[in-house]
């Protein structure tokens, strides 16, 4: 087999839909075997539902189809302990881990005098502290022989995004928590490197900052524009960003900040 991440191992979070399936399927058919990981529930906080079993069933499905390896756990990654456990398990049964891809994300949306204090704690809890918990539970099985963390951020985690400050803000944490682990992990060959797409169709939408961009602040939605003349990218697009990150083509790459996000940060 000539894969580019062939015999690989990676865990990547939010897996059942959206950008999470489509890392897995192009990983997959590089050669990977994966441990995929979602919450499968819709949370109050967040206005559009989360994916179900069924989403988490048909990825794996896809990736066995390829003739790889899918373990799926049903996991929310605001529990860290409960995170470890799953990656232990799933480690256990592969045999080791080589990257882990931290993609579990939500978005509130709102202005800055209606977003409230729970939409605060549930979007850094989930897209902040469930990062971390991520590359928690991956590490232990990395130092040893080394590997690759990716962190997905946003353009949301380069330039300042209105309409959802707690999604900004956590964003822009991702990429400190990233580049201060990829400092104390050099030494032991872990990269750790973020990944900034700018706008995909997927299940993440919430309705309501549509509405705010279009009925309420039209003069902020400039910010939003990409440069290349096209209004989205398309997941596989973000995919092979992570699928470069997690091959050994990237061995010496850490610490970047790698944007697939046509243009829209240079405005
Ligand atoms: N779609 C975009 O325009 C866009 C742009 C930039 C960055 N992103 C980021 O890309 C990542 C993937 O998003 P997507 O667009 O595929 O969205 P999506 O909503 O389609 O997929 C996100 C997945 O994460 C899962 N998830 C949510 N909370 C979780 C939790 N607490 N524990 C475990 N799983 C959880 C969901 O069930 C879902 O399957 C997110 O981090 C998002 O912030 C998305």
């Amino acid at each position: 087999m000539s894969g580019r991440v062939t015999g690989k191992r990676v865990l990547i979070t939010g897996a059942a839909r959206g950008m999470g399936r489509s890392h897995a399927v192009r990983l997959a058919e590089e050669g990977a075997d994966l441990i995929l990981v979602d919450i499968c529930e819709s949370l109050p906080e967040v206005e559009y539902p989360l994916a179900t079993r069924d989403d988490l069933d048909e990825t794996a499905r896809l990736v066995t189809e390829l003739g790889r390896q899918a373990l799926t756990y049903v996991v929310d990654v605001r529990d860290g302990a409960a995170l470890s456990a799953a990656v232990a398990e799933g480690v256990a049964e592969l045999g080791g881990l080589d990257a882990s891809v931290a993609n579990a994300g939500v978005l509130t949306a709102g202005t800055w005098d209606t977003t409230t204090a729970e939409q605060w704690r549930t979007v850094v809890d989930v897209n902040l502290i469930g990062t971390w918990n991520t590359c928690a539970a991956a590490l232990p099985h990395l130092v040893e022989r080394g590997g690759s963390l990716i962190n997905v951020s946003s353009v949301a985690g380069l330039k300042g995004s209105p309409l959802h400050t707690p999604y900004t803000a956590s964003k822009h944490g991702v990429v400190g928590l990233s580049r201060a682990l990829a400092n104390e992990l050099a030494a032991v060959n872990v990269r750790v490197n973020t990944v900034h797409p700018t706008g995909v169709a997927t299940g993440l939408r919430p309705d309501s900052l549509h509405t705010l961009l279009h009925e309420t602040r039209q003069d902020l939605g400039p910010i939003f524009q990409n440069a290349l003349p096209i209004q989205m990218t398309e997941a596989l697009d973000i995919s092979n960003a992570v699928l470069f990150l997690i091959s050994d083509e990237a061995r010496h790459v850490t610490g970047l900040e790698f944007k697939v996000d046509a243009g829209v940060t240079i405005r």
